[in-house]
Parts: structure tokens; sequence; C-alpha cells
């Protein structure tokens, strides 16, 4: 039997219509939450995030700015970046991923206020996450978070293994499952880990976020599955993920497409919390 197919483009229209409700409701009240998004040199697939991050937000009726750098020194950055975080108009501020070698990622997440880092990735509040009381839930992870709640997909005590480890999906994955209410037991696979396959199969639910194209075969997963792909890799003239469509949705029971699975509830996500961000401003000032 073929796998049902987790759809990412109606669970985000269906997220993406509440956050809408909440813009107007903080326009009333003279609010128009504002998002700010740096982005350093010429990643083409960043580019075209950042756009579609851009249109969405303004679709919803939020505001966006795009800063865009050819290039430009660490200290440069910080010191724009502390500009649009004094200004009280502005709500939320991600610096887009990745970053030209030369500018570390952690230093600049530092220098977010928490209550403006709505990607999640500062130290404080990847703390917070830690602690099991996060403030804002990365993008991602909070994405696929409301995939399994929309098709009913139960997390408590099941065996859930994560493919890749980064700052930016495995690991804050691997924390949000852990959170109280959620439940789920956690393993964490990465690009030395041995006998992937065999721990691929015993699980329940598989997050592939390996930034491998086609890692994940018909030999990594069984029958019953949920199964889902991160990744997304241009070749010729299509989009694929880290998993091998075709062949694992002949096999597992669940299955998100690449594309239109995690990519749009990863948009839904950041302007959920950048929305987040203009209530929590206009509740505490
Ligand atoms: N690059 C890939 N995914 C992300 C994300 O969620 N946030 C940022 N800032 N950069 C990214």
């Amino acid at each position: 039997m073929t796998a049902k197919i987790l759809d990412g483009k109606v669970v985000s229209k269906e997220w993406k219509k509440e956050i809408e409700k909440k813009v107007s409701e903080l326009k009333e009240n003279g609010v128009t939450p504002f998002l700010n998004v740096f982005l350093v040199g010429h990643n083409p697939a960043s580019e075209i995030y950042v756009r579609n991050k851009k249109r969405s937000a303004e679709k919803l009726g939020m505001k966006c700015e795009v800063i865009h750098y050819e290039n430009i020194s660490p200290e440069k950055l910080k010191e724009e970046i502390k500009k649009k975080a004094c200004d009280k108009n502005v709500h939320g501020i991600i610096v887009q991923l990745p970053l030209p070698e030369h500018i570390d990622p952690e230093e600049i997440a530092s220098c977010i206020p928490f209550k403006k880092d709505v990607d999640g990735f500062s130290p404080y509040n990847l703390g917070k996450l830690v602690r099991g009381e996060p403030y804002f839930i990365p993008a991602t992870p909070y994405g696929i978070l409301k995939i399994f709640d929309h098709y009913g997909i139960d997390l408590r005590g099941k065996h859930v293994v994560i493919v890749g480890r980064s700052t930016i999906v495995g690991k804050p994955m691997a924390l949000s499952l852990l959170l109280k209410g959620k439940d789920a037991t956690v393993t964490v696979c990465h690009s030395k880990t041995k006998d992937l396959e065999k721990i691929t199969k015993e699980a329940e639910i598989l997050i592939v976020a390996a930034g491998k194209k086609r890692l994940i075969t018909e030999n990594y997963v069984c029958k019953g599955q949920v199964v889902i792909d991160v990744g997304i890799h241009r070749e010729e003239d299509r989009w694929v993920g880290d998993v091998d469509f075709e062949s694992v949705k002949e096999i597992v029971e669940y299955i998100t497409p690449v594309p239109g699975g995690v990519g749009p509830m990863t948009v839904a996500g950041l302007l959920a919390n950048t929305c987040k961000a203009a209530e929590m401003s206009l509740k505490n000032g």
C-alpha cells in the first residue's frame, strides 16, 4: 500500500489563517508584526527562502524588511542587528543561514535579544528549550510538531529517530519532542552513526534532516512508520529530499513530500513566532 501524504501545504494554509486572524487583532490594537531578515552574500537557495518568507509575511498583513549585504564584516553586521534590536517597531529579527565562512553564526545569534529571536537560535532561547520552557520553538521543529498535531499522530512514548544534529533542526527537534506533553523517546543519529539502517528501521517516527540527497532509501524503513523529510535539493528540473520518496512511500504509512511538506510549515512557524513576539511586546511593552 502507498503511504498517506502529510500535506504541508494544507496544514500551513490552515495555520496561516489563524496567524492572519492574530495579525488583524494586533493591528486593531495599533501593532503590525514586523520581521527583519538579514541576508549576507549570494546563496541562491537562501535568496529563494527569504523571498518566500517576505511574501508570506506580507500576505498575512505583516511587515517584513530584508536587509541584504553583498559582504559585511562580523562587527558591522552585529552593529546593524543591534540597531534593529533597539527599534520598538521591529518584533522579530533573523539572520538567514548559512552565513559566509568569516562570520560565526553563534556569535551573531547571541546579539539578537531573546524576545526578538524568532528563529530561537540564540544561546538563551536554546537554553530555555533545553530546560523544557521554550520561549520560541525554532520554526522547522515547530512546523513538524504542527503536522503531527493536525494528523493526530500521537508522540507519547513513541520512538522517534532523527537523522541530523544541526542547531537549526536536529537538536531543537529532539528537545521539542522531549517536552512535557510530547513525551517521545528520541534517538539522534548523524554522519558518524554506525548501522544507521538498523536504527532508522527501529523508529516509529523517522525525521530526516541530514542534508544528503536521497540518503534514506527503502533499505532504511519499514512498514507502519511515519517519515518526515526536512531535506530539499535541486536536481535538474525538480526538487528532491533526503528521502527517496518513490521507493519509501511504497513501504511506510505516512510521508511528507518534497516540495510541499516541511518547507511551507517552516515559513508558517517563523510567522507564528513573529506574531507571538509582537503580541508579547503589546502585553509587556
Ligand atoms: N536556513 C535554513 N533554515 C533556516 C532557518 O530556519 N532560519 C534561518 N535563519 N536560516 C535558515
